[in-house]
């Protein structure tokens, strides 16, 4: 797929929206939201604290795995890691930069991560996503940690993660997708909004 021509941009929001549309409505793993939902407060996260096009995109597009791959919406309970994070990395390489699809892939790293280093962080975790930690691994190791903050998009994984853990408000108003428009253009042919 090409990305240098608005063609190829419009191409690939109108398959993202579709998305959306189609698969939005099933709810957000164990929380009292739609993926949609959720995609939508993560997006609005990033979008308030001015965050640059591509982070708000990953924000929008971060559990893009659990809408291309029809995952049960119960997987965690089942006791099965879907690994998301790489679905939606592979998913997201075809169409991104790697300024969006690698915080997407460190996004649960990101949480491991905190887990380790920020006890306050893992007090407020969802029981949803404590569930869902287990199968990811737990709190990151001393090497783990270390190994992860040599990653450059280190920080950015993080600040999507604070971001996705936010975005868990039952009935919370947000923008709708269209206003992600001119963000998704932005990082899918990589020039500044
Ligand atoms: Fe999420």
């Amino acid at each position: 797929m090409s990305f240098d021509n608005d063609g190829a941009a419009l191409t690939i929001i109108e398959e993202i929206f579709r998305l959306f549309e189609s698969k939005g409505k099933t709810s957000y793993l164990g929380e009292p939201i739609s993926q949609l939902q959720h995609a939508l407060q993560a997006a609005n996260c990033a979008l308030r604290e001015h965050a640059p096009a591509h982070l708000v995109v990953a924000a929008l597009l971060h559990d893009v795995g659990h809408l291309v791959e029809d995952l049960p919406e119960d997987i965690a309970g089942r006791g099965i890691d879907a690994k998301h994070e790489e679905i939606g990395h592979e998913w997201l390489s075809k169409r991104f930069g790697p300024e969006v699809y690698e915080p997407v892939r460190l996004h649960v790293a990101a949480k491991r991560y905190l887990c380790a280093t920020d006890p306050e962080y893992l007090a407020k975790l969802s029981a949803a996503s404590i569930q869902s930690l287990r199968l990811q691994g737990g709190p990151m190791t001393e090497s783990d940690i270390r190994a992860f903050e040599t990653s450059p998009f280190f920080r950015d994984a993080v600040q999507l993660r604070h971001w996705d853990d936010l975005a868990k408000v039952k009935d919370l108003e947000t923008p709708g997708l269209e206003e992600f428009r001119g963000c998704l253009e932005s990082a899918i042919l990589n020039v500044a909004p």
